[in-house]
């Protein structure tokens, strides 16, 4: 661990399911951060940090977490609805800022973001598409670097939830954006990034509501599918479910003219097997942070290492010059802001029934 006046010194915003697990990484786990301050509206999210994390001065107002000169990075995990403009408000107070996915549910907001982030190219920006550093997912991205499967033109990829029946996915519902923006922006990523970021043409979407009737309000769907189509003939088929009876299975597939890479496929807990009256079978990962708890803590060291290293391997950075070497690790604000437009595209073919054109 480096000396505490070495470490980036962190605000994290927002405690609620996620929150937690990124504050306790920068607090234990991430070893040139400080966790210096937390903040949330909620009473028993700020218990929670007192105990659970090592004396972070402690804000219920996002505003006086901003204006603590002490704090050189605020790391957002709050509802998506708020995100861009958060994003604005810590570029403008002098931070780097590490926001969670989607950039913006609305692309002009993301055009506005960008915009305030090229006023300030000494800060830091990061959106948090973290299965770009899952282990398993960049060794694919190595492989089709290195050409193991040819030219790659089509991506097939799902993230599917384990249902949940306290209802916590119609909740989510008022601020999430819809299942396309808030699960498949993610093979949305993935796609782009294995797929050497083409750009969208088309794209077309369906959905069913299986089990949670109380997302019908929000005009979303527990289930829901979608292809998109990128120049140069290349393709991407997506599944999204809030209904999976089995865990959180999140897999890809990348099909190339030479091969193919599955990623993931079988969603396994771990390497036991279970030999019994039923056949062989093994435990799935229940929830997307067992599946992805290192890609979260690769991600946020990648961050604490581009903003003391500079635009350095690893790093994660917010302007295209110096994405060559960085794209390999972390989406730029360029590749959030094509991710939120194809899902805002996704929502709106599924409303009308009829393909968009991007
Ligand atoms: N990368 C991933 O796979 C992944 C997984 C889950 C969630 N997320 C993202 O993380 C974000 C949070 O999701 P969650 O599941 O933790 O939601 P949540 O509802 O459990 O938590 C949201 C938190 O934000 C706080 N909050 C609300 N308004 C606030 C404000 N004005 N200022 C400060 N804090 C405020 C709430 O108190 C709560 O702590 C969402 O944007 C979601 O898309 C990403």
């Amino acid at each position: 661990m480096k000396p505490a006046a070495q470490r980036l010194r962190f605000g994290v915003v927002g405690l609620g399911r996620l929150g937690k697990r990124h504050a306790e990484n920068l607090a234990y786990r991430v070893p040139g951060a400080l966790l210096a301050a937390a903040c949330s509206p909620l009473a028993d999210e700020l218990a929670w940090a007192r105990d659970a994390l090592p004396e972070p001065r402690l804000y219920d107002d996002y505003a006086d977490l901003l204006a603590d000169p002490h704090v050189d990075a605020v790391w957002l995990v709050t509802p998506s609805s708020l995100h861009a403009q958060q994003i604005v408000d810590a570029l403008r107070a002098g931070k780097h800022v590490f926001c969670e996915k989607p950039l913006s549910l609305d692309v002009a907001e993301c055009e506005r973001v960008l915009a305030e982030a090229a006023r300030y190219p000494h800060l830091r920006a990061m959106i948090g598409f973290m299965r770009r550093f899952d282990p398993s997912y960049k060794d694919a991205f190595d492989k089709i670097a290195a050409g193991r499967i040819g030219r790659p033109f089509l991506v097939r990829s799902q993230t599917t939830d384990q249902n949940d029946t306290d209802g916590f996915f119609v909740r989510f519902a008022a601020t999430s954006g819809g299942i396309f923006l808030d699960c498949t922006v993610h093979d949305i990523d993935v796609a782009r990034w294995l797929l050497g970021k083409p750009r969208a043409t088309r794209v077309f979407a369906a959905g069913a509501v299986a089990l949670h009737e109380g997302l019908r309000e929000f005009g979303d769907v527990d289930n829901g599918v979608a292809i998109c189509e990128f120049e140069g003939g290349k393709l991407a088929m997506f599944y999204a479910s809030r209904t999976q009876a089995h865990g959180n299975d999140t897999h890809s597939e990348v099909i190339g003219t030479a091969g193919a890479l599955a990623i993931g496929h079988n969603p396994r807990a771990n390497r036991v097997e279970i030999y019994d009256a039923t056949g062989i079978r093994n435990e799935c990962t229940p929830n997307f942070f067992d599946r992805f708890e290192d890609a979260f803590l690769h991600e946020a060291r990648a961050f604490v290492a581009a903003v003391q290293g500079g635009a350095v391997r690893g790093g994660v950075v917010q302007d295209e010059a110096v994405q060559g070497e960085a794209a390999q690790a972390g989406a730029t604000l360029a590749d959030a802001l094509e991710a939120t437009r194809i899902g805002v595209a996704l929502r709106e073919s599924l409303r009308s029934g009829q393909a968009v054109t991007l």
